[in-house]
C-alpha cells in the first residue's frame, strides 16, 4: 500500500469508500497494523489506561507520547501516522500548541496531529494548521476531558446535539483535515458525516461515519477492565495468552521446554568432564 495521504482520505470520503483506522503504541503491533492495510494508526493517548494502567488519560507527558510515536513510525511506513496531542500541551496558549505540534512532528516524526475540542479549541487548531501541522479534531466525549463531562459518557442527547454540530462545523472552519466524533447517538453522528465536507471518523459515533476507529486493545481482547458498549471484541487475546503462558509453565516445571530443536551444541558433556 502506498502511504496514506489527507488526499487519499479524502478521495475515501468523495467515493463512499470507509477509511479503517487504530491505535498502536509499539514496533511490532505497529508492523502488523502497516501489514493489515489499515489506513490510520493513532498513537492515543489511550495508552496511558491500555499500556501503562492509569485511570485516565491525563497523565501523559510529551515526551512519553513522542517515544510511543517514533515506534510506530519504525514499523509502520504505510498509514498515516496520528500523534495524540497531550492534555497540557495545547491547552495553555497557540504558542505552545505550535511548538508541542512541532516537537511531535520533528521529533517523533508522526504524520500529523489530533487534539480534542470544540468551539473552544478552534483557535488552538487554526494556528497550528497555519503553522504548518495538520490536525484532526475529536469532539463528543473526550477522554482527556472526561472530568468536566461527569465521567465517560454519550454527548449530545436530546438538545445537546446541536452543540456537538456546532463543535464538528467549527473545527472544520478552523482547517482541520479530518475529524473523530467519539460517544455520541447514531443519529448524529450520521449527521455530522452529511454535513461536513472532510472526513469523520467514529467510535462509538454509530455506522453512518465515513470511518471508525478502535482501541486496538480492546477490539483485540487484551485491555478487559471494562469493555465499552462500542466495542467488538475480534479476539479474546487474554485467554489465548493466559492458555500459552500456563502451556509455558507446565512445559518448564515438566522439562520439556526447551526441546531438542530450541538447543546448541558444540560442546559434549565428555569435552566438560573435567570442569565438573
Ligand atoms: O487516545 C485514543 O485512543 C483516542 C481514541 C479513543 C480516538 O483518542
Amino acid at each position: 500500500m502506498a502511504k496514506v495521504t489527507i488526499q487519499k482520505l479524502e478521495k475515501m470520503k468523495a467515493d463512499g469508500e470507509k477509511i479503517s483506522m487504530i491505535t498502536s503504541y509499539d514496533y511490532a503491533t505497529a508492523c502488523v497494523v502497516n501489514q493489515a492495510g489499515i489506513e490510520i494508526i493513532l498513537v492515543g493517548d489511550s495508552l496511558m489506561m491500555t499500556v501503562m494502567g492509569e485511570n485516565t488519560t491525563v497523565p501523559c507527558t510529551i515526551e512519553e507520547m513522542i517515544h510511543h510515536i517514533k515506534a510506530v513510525v519504525a514499523g509502520a511506513p504505510d498509514p498515516m501516522i496520528v500523534g495524540d496531542m497531550v492534555f497540557g500541551s495545547y491547552n495553555v496558549s497557540e504558542q505552545q500548541a505550535i511548538e508541542s505540534a512541532n516537537r511531535m512532528m520533528k521529533e517523533g516524526r508522526c504524520d500529523v496531529v489530533k487534539l480534542e475540542g470544540g468551539r473552544e479549541m478552534a483557535h488552538i487548531v487554526k494556528a497550528i494548521v497555519d503553522s504548518g501541522t495538520p490536525v484532526m479534531g475529536h469532539i463528543g466525549l473526550t477522554p482527556q476531558t472526561a472530568s468536566k463531562m461527569g465521567g465517560f459518557k454519550v454527548q449530545g442527547k436530546g438538545e445537546a446535539a446541536r452543540e456537538v454540530l456546532a463543535d464538528a462545523l467549527a473545527i472544520q472552519e478552523a482547517g482541520a483535515f479530518s475529524i473523530v466524533v467519539e460517544g455520541v447517538p447514531e443519529a448524529l453522528g450520521k449527521l455530522i458525516t452529511a454535513k461536513l465536507d472532510i472526513p469523520v471518523i467514529g467510535i462509538g459515533a454509530g455506522r453512518y461515519t465515513d470511518g471508525q476507529v478502535m482501541v486496538f486493545h480492546d477490539m483485540l481482547g487484551f485491555f478487559d477492565k471494562f469493555v465499552p458498549k462500542f466495542v467488538k471484541q475480534y479476539l479474546h487475546l487474554n485467554e489465548e495468552i493466559k492458555g500459552a503462558l500456563g502451556e509455558y509453565k507446565d512445559d518448564v516445571r515438566k522439562g520439556t521446554f526447551p526441546g531438542d530443536d530450541n538447543v546448541f551444541g558444540g560442546v559434549t558433556d565428555e569435552d566438560l568432564k573435567d570442569l565438573y
